[in-house]
C-alpha cells in the first residue's frame, strides 16, 4: 500500500505515472452488471439527445504521454481552479454530438474517421428510496469505457449488443456527468474483424437510459411455448435483490394461465403449465399477449407472442404448418442518411418496404439490429433472422476472439428471447472451412441450443466444391445447422445471369436450405441492355434468372436475396457508379425503387399464392 501511496503522490506531482496506478484504477471499475431485459417496459430516464464531445485521435485524453493510462484523463471532466491552472479540454465549450447516433454521418470530418471520440452528458437525478438505479447502452460501436462522475464504471467490446452497470451508489443527489470513450478502430481479432462490406460507423449508435427498478426486480424472464408443444406454455425467471427467493407469478391474464414459483437461492425458477386457449402468432396474425411476472413489488410486463417453430425433413414448421420465407436481407442504416438506424419511424420503413415486397421474413443482416426493429417486426408479423457479426476470416483460434463471439451471442438472444418473430439464430455469414472453423462455429451453435432450445440454429454457408452447372451443398458445418444458409451470387460474382437458370442443386442434408443471399449491383436510374453491368436491367436479369433456378430447387424452403436497400460500404470506391456504396440493393440509398423491386414483388406475390395452395 506505501508504494502505492507513494506512486499517487508522484502521479499527483506530474511525474510520468506508473503501471500501478493505472491497475489501481482499473481495479477501482464496477463490474458491468448482469444484461437487464425489456428495458422499453421498464421506468426509465433518457439520456438521448445532445452529447458534448471531444474527438480524440492520439487518445490522449486516456494516455499519458508516456502512454499509460492517466489518473487524470478526460473522464475527470476538469475545470482549472483559477485562471493560472492548466487543463486542456473543455467539454462545456465542446461541439455536440446526437446519441443515438454515428459519428460518420453527423459530422463531415468524421465520415472516415477511425478511432476514439469522447462523449460527454450532465444530467439531474433524484433518488427514489428502496430503488435501483442501472446506467443501460443500447450499443456502442466498438469499445466502450464508462465513467460516472469521474470514476470509472466498466468496459464493453462489441458494437451491436447492450450492456449496463448498476450506479445506485455512484449517482449523485442534483447534478452527475457520465463520461463515454467510444473507440471504433478495427482490429484483426475483433468480432467482426477489420475487413467488412459495411460501413465502420462509430459512436453512442443507440440509445443510453438510467433504468429504475425496485430493489428485488425480475432481471429476466423466458416465456414461450416449450418445444415441440402445442398447449404448453414453459420458461424461466431470474429475480435479483434481496428477496429474490419470495414466490413469483407468471400470468397471461387474456388466456386465464398462470403459474406460481418460488426460486432457489439465486433467484431463478423454472416453470411450465398447459393452456387452454393461446392463439399462434404469425405472418397475417400477429397475436401477441400482455405476460405478466410479479415478484414483491416488481412487475415485469411484456407483450409476447406465442408460435412453435421446427424443422422436419426439408421442412420448415411455423406453427405445425410447412412455411416458405419470402425475405430479404438488410442492414441497419437508415434512408436518406445512410448512417445507423436511430428511430423506431424508420425501422418501420424498412420494414414496410419488405412488406411492400410481400415479404413475410427479414435477414437482419450482419449483426444484431436495434431492439425496436425486432419488436416491430414481432408487431406487424414479419419473420427474423438475427446475427452475430461472425464474419468472413475470423481469428479461429484464439481463445480471446471466441470469448467475445459467445458474448455476442449471448447478449443476442437474451435481450430478444421472447420475442416470437425471431425463428432463427445465426452464428455466422461467410465463413471458409477448416477445422478451427468448425470448432469455433460448432461450439456457438451448442451455445445457441443451450440458452435457447425453442429457436433454429443457422448460419450462411457458401458453395466450396463446385462443378460444372451443379452446386453440392456439403459444408460440414451444416451437420451443427438446424436450418442451412446458402449465399451464392449467380450472375454476379460467376456466370452470366442467363446461366442461373440451368444450374442443378444438391443437398447433402435433409434439411431445409435458405437461399441467404443472391443478387446482382445496378445503380439507380442507370439504364442500358441487360448485359450491361450496373444497369437496372442487369440487376433485372439476374433476378429474374435466380427465381428459375430457385423454383428448380426441391429442399428450399425459402430466400433472403441481397440487398434491401443501397448500403454505404469503403469496399465499393467506384467512382460515379458506387461512390462507396454497396449498390445490390432493390431501392437506392434515398428509397428509389428500383425495376427489380417489382421483379421480385411480383415474385414473392406468386409464391405467397402457390405455397397457400396444399401440395404445392
Ligand atoms: C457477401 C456478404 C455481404 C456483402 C455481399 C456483397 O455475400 O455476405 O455482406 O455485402 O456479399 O458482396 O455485396
Amino acid at each position: 500500500m506505501k508504494n502505492l501511496v507513494l506512486v499517487l503522490l508522484l502521479g499527483a506531482l506530474g511525474a510520468p505515472a506508473q503501471p500501478a496506478v493505472a491497475q489501481a484504477t482499473a481495479q477501482a471499475a464496477a463490474a458491468a452488471y448482469p444484461l437487464l431485459t425489456n428495458v422499453p417496459n421498464r421506468p426509465s430516464q433518457s439520456l438521448d439527445g445532445a452529447w458534448r464531445i471531444l474527438i480524440d485521435p492520439m487518445e490522449n485524453g486516456y494516455y499519458s504521454y508516456r502512454y499509460v493510462p492517466s489518473p487524470n484523463g478526460f473522464f475527470k471532466n476538469q475545470k482549472p481552479k483559477d485562471k493560472s491552472d492548466l487543463v486542456e479540454y473543455d467539454f462545456d465549450t465542446a461541439e455536440q454530438l446526437q446519441v443515438p447516433g454515428d459519428w460518420n454521418t453527423q459530422r463531415e470530418k468524421l465520415f472516415l474517421y477511425e478511432g476514439t471520440v469522447w462523449y460527454k452528458k450532465s444530467f439531474a437525478f433524484h433518488k427514489t428510496a428502496g430503488k435501483r438505479e442501472f446506467l443501460y447502452f443500447g450499443a456502442a460501436n466498438y469499445d466502450a469505457k464508462v465513467y460516472l462522475n469521474g470514476e470509472k464504471l466498466g468496459e464493453h467490446t462489441g458494437g451491436f449488443t447492450p450492456f449496463n452497470f448498476e450506479v445506485g451508489d455512484r449517482l449523485k443527489e442534483g447534478e452527475n456527468f457520465v463520461v463515454v470513450k467510444v473507440d471504433n478502430t478495427r482490429h484483426r481479432t475483433d468480432i467482426p474483424t477489420n475487413n467488412s462490406d459495411w460501413w465502420n460507423f462509430g459512436g453512442l449508435t443507440r440509445s443510453v437510459q438510467l433504468v429504475e427498478t425496485p430493489e428485488t426486480f425480475v432481471r429476466d424472464a423466458f416465456v414461450q411455448l416449450k418445444k415441440g408443444s402445442a398447449d404448453e406454455v414453459a420458461g424461466w425467471v431470474q429475480v435479483d435483490g434481496g428477496a429474490r427467493a419470495q414466490p413469483v407469478t407468471v400470468s397471461i391474464p387474456e388466456a386465464r394461465w398462470q403459474a406460481t414459483v418460488t426460486p432457489n437461492a439465486a433467484g431463478y425458477a423454472t416453470f411450465s403449465g398447459r393452456v387452454k386457449r393461446l392463439e399462434r402468432w404469425g405472418p397475417g396474425h400477429p397475436r401477441r399477449y400482455r405476460v405478466q411476472v410479479r415478484s414483491g413489488q416488481d412487475t415485469y410486463q411484456d407483450s409476447i407472442g406465442f408460435r412453435t417453430i421446427e424443422t422436419r425433413g426439408n421442412d420448415i414448421l411455423l406453427n405445425g404448418q410447412s412455411v416458405y420465407l419470402r425475405g430479404i436481407c438488410l442492414h441497419e442504416v437508415a434512408p436518406m442518411t445512410g448512417g445507423r438506424v436511430t428511430t423506431v419511424d424508420e425501422d418501420r420503413t424498412l420494414l414496410h418496404w419488405a412488406q411492400e415486397l410481400h415479404c413475410n421474413f427479414v435477414r437482419l443482416a450482419h449483426y444484431p439490429h436495434n431492439e425496436a426493429m425486432i419488436r416491430e417486426a414481432e408487431r406487424l408479423g414479419i419473420l427474423v433472422w438475427s446475427e452475430i457479426p461472425v464474419y468472413w476470416t475470423i481469428e479461429w483460434e484464439n481463445p480471446a476472439v471466441y470469448a467475445n463471439a459467445s458474448q455476442q451471442l449471448a447478449d443476442m438472444i437474451t435481450r430478444d428471447h421472447n420475442r416470437a418473430a425471431v425463428i432463427l439464430w445465426s452464428v455466422a455469414n461467410e465463413t471458409p472451412p477448416g477445422a478451427p472453423r468448425l470448432k469455433f462455429l460448432s461450439g456457438l451453435a451448442g451455445q445457441v441450443r443451450a440458452l435457447d432450445p425453442t429457436r433454429l440454429v443457422t448460419g450462411a454457408l457458401e458453395i466450396h466444391t463446385s462443378e460444372a452447372g451443379v452446386r453440392t451443398i456439403d459444408d460440414p458445418l451444416g451437420q451443427y445447422l438446424d436450418v442451412i444458409g446458402m449465399n451464392n451470387y449467380c450472375g454476379w460474382y460467376g456466370g452470366t445471369p442467363e446461366s442461373c437458370g440451368d444450374l442443378q442443386w444438391k443437398n447433402t442434408y435433409d434439411k431445409p436450405v435458405v437461399m441467404s443471399e443472391y443478387g446482382g449491383g445496378a445503380q439507380q436510374g442507370r439504364h442500358g441492355p441487360a448485359d450491361e453491368r450496373w444497369t437496372e436491367e442487369y440487376q433485372t436479369a439476374v433476378f429474374e434468372n435466380n427465381f428459375k433456378m430457385l423454383d428448380k430447387i426441391p429442399f428450399l424452403r425459402g430466400a433472403s436475396p441481397w440487398v434491401l436497400m443501397d448500403f454505404r460500404s469503403p469496399r465499393r470506391p467506384l467512382p460515379d457508379i458506387q461512390d462507396f456504396y454497396n449498390r445490390k440493393g432493390l431501392l437506392s440509398e434515398r428509397g428509389v425503387r428500383k425495376q427489380a423491386f417489382f421483379s421480385l414483388q411480383e415474385y414473392y406475390r406468386r409464391k405467397q399464392q402457390q405455397w397457400q395452395k396444399p401440395g404445392k
